[in-house]
């Protein structure tokens, strides 16, 4: 760490300026709390502007712990509880955003996913957030200080700390036990060399921190309540955002007298804006799919780092790639969309499927990828709502002399029905097939079974599954159990949702809760 420069000192610090970063912030400054979120994007909320094809599937109406995949399938369920559908159906109306449902509980934006980031924004902006774009975090670690009496948003009490690279829970054992004990020596220093501190700050807020926000503030949909904050409400020289809410602080100082002494510690961050100190930090950094977007690993480093288990990712709502095998028949049908029953290791989704170039998408495809792993079977009905054999026994009692194709016309696309009888079956009078045929006809139909080659993996994945291990953070707070101020929400956690709102509705969910404790 750069010893150099006293931190920056927030309440919470949250990084990641996506839809659980934003709501968190939100939320907490909300209840008075100072808060700083940072972000490496040029852009807050990007997820969100892309998602549902750019009218953002904001929640589910109805949303259930069912809806979602984790080791631990009890882990959302207080959370999801605690701030549910209708709150944020709540928030949304609150703001005039207009909506409708698309189909299956699934709330889209009429006008365009921008309006719910603005709405985010705005609501961050009026309670007083703090929101720094284009800043990385270089180095990250934690202080564990005296209890009694310290007061962390006083800033120049801490300085010195280790300066190992924050990498492995080894290297931050050591870091701890050293920043401890520079704790201890910087209070030592002299009230001069304090005070030339705190002058270097103040240069320091002007020359990077501050001029960053306001440069990056144009780009942004609604602002974030940059820069407006500087000197207004009396926070000494650091200019917190949160200190226009007048009396914030009293109040605060208040509830903090009441409830029980917290333990005292604080996490230190180097970032490319200079160094930050937070009482709680919130990780909110995503998961791994698209990485154009601004997805890295970075929440999984830091779980890591602090002593976490992260379990192993992969690419969720994902499509499948085919083998050559099937290409032909998936070339040709591109763009042919077709209602099925589609089934995976015990569960099944009845929605569309989409033929594409590179395989197979659509909804029910993409709900089965977060079950299938790689050489396991997906099963496939085309004719969900019919009973095959009975149908194929009647036709032939009734139309002795209609061509397979013919039949099979009257249920597909005309396309799709030439390219089934020529290379699934053969095409003739149904008067001429075999019983053994017929039942061929009907198996395929029904149980089309195709082993994908793979994923189109985190490039176009909606979602990651894996990730923080949910046994080591508080289903109630999200914190950490193994490093206290440290929370994870959203996507970083091994909580996943279906398709169609639900990984939102955790984001806001996961957020919400975390927002009450940091
Ligand atoms: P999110 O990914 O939103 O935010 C993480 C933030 O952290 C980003 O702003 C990123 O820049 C930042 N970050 C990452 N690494 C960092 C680092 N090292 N330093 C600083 N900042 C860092 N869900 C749904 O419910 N309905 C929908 O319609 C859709 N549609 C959809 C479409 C597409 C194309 C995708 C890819 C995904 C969806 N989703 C969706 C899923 C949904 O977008 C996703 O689950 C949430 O955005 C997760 O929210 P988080 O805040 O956890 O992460």
């Amino acid at each position: 760490m750069d010893q150099s420069v006293t931190p920056q000192a927030w309440d919470v610090v949250v990084l990641g300026a996506g839809a659980a970063g934003l709501m968190c912030a939100l939320q907490a400054a909300g209840r008075g709390r100072r808060v700083l979120i940072l972000d490496h994007a040029n852009k807050a909320g990007k997820k969100i502007l892309m998602s549902g094809g750019g009218n953002c599937n904001f929640t589910n109406l109805y949303t259930e712990p069912a809806n979602f995949l984790s080791q631990n399938p009890h882990f959302c369920k207080s959370a999801l509880a605690r701030y549910t559908q209708w709150d944020f159906i709540a928030l949304v109306n609150k703001h005039g955003v207009k909506y409708h449902e698309k189909k299956l509980g699934q709330l889209f934006c009429d006008n365009k996913s921008v309006d719910i980031l603005n709405m985010l924004l705005k609501e961050c902006e009026a309670a007083g957030a703090r929101l720094m774009l284009n800043t990385s975090i270089e180095q990250l670690e934690r202080i564990d200080l005296p209890p009694a009496g310290i007061d962390l948003t006083e800033p120049a009490s801490v300085t010195a700390t280790g300066t190992a690279s924050a990498s492995g829970a080894e290297g931050l054992a050591a870091q701890v036990a050293s920043a401890s004990t520079a704790r201890v020596a910087a209070a030592g220093d002299t009230g001069a060399a304090i005070a030339d501190r705190n002058g270097a700050v103040e240069q320091h807020l002007r020359n990077s921190g501050d001029a960053q926000v306001q440069a990056t503030a144009g780009s942004q949909a609604e602002g974030g309540g940059e820069g407006e904050g500087e000197g207004e409400g009396g926070q000494g020289s650091q200019g917190h955002p949160g200190s226009k809410k007048k009396g914030s602080k009293k109040s605060r100082r208040k509830d903090e007298s009441m409830a029980p002494a917290k333990a005292a510690h604080a996490y230190l961050l180097q970032t490319s804006a200079g160094p930050v100190r937070a009482e709680s930090l919130v990780i909110a950094t995503g998961g791994l799919s698209i990485p154009t977007m601004g997805a890295t690993g970075f929440g999984y480093q830091v779980a890591r780092q602090f002593g976490h288990q992260v379990l192993a990712t992969r690419a969720g709502l994902v499509p499948f790639t085919i083998t050559d095998q099937l290409k032909a028949l998936c070339t040709e049908l591109s763009g042919t969309s077709v209602d099925c029953l589609v089934s995976c290791n015990g569960k099944h989704f009845r929605e569309n499927i989409l033929f594409t170039h590179r395989g197979l998408s659509g909804p029910a495809i993409l709900q089965i990828s977060s079950y299938w792993l790689p050489g396991e079977t997906v099963h496939i009905n085309l004719l969900p709502d019919l009973d095959v054999p009975q149908w194929l026994a009647q036709q032939r009692n009734d139309r002795p002399n209609a061509e397979l194709k013919t039949l099979l016309g009257e249920l597909f696309t005309k396309k799709m029905a030439t390219l089934l009888s020529e290379q699934w079956f053969v095409s003739k009078p149904i008067k001429q097939l075999t019983h053994a045929e017929m039942e061929d006809i009907a198996t395929r139909l029904t149980d089309w079974q195709v082993v994908p080659a793979g994923t189109e993996g985190y490039r176009t994945a909606e979602v990651t599954l894996g990730g923080v291990d949910t046994k080591e953070v508080s289903s109630k707070t999200m914190e950490s159990l193994k490093s206290p101020g440290l929370y994870f929400i959203g996507e970083v956690l091994d909580v996943s949702g279906h398709l169609g709102g639900f990984n939102f509705q955790w984001a806001w969910a996961s957020a919400y809760a975390a927002a009450q404790y940091v």
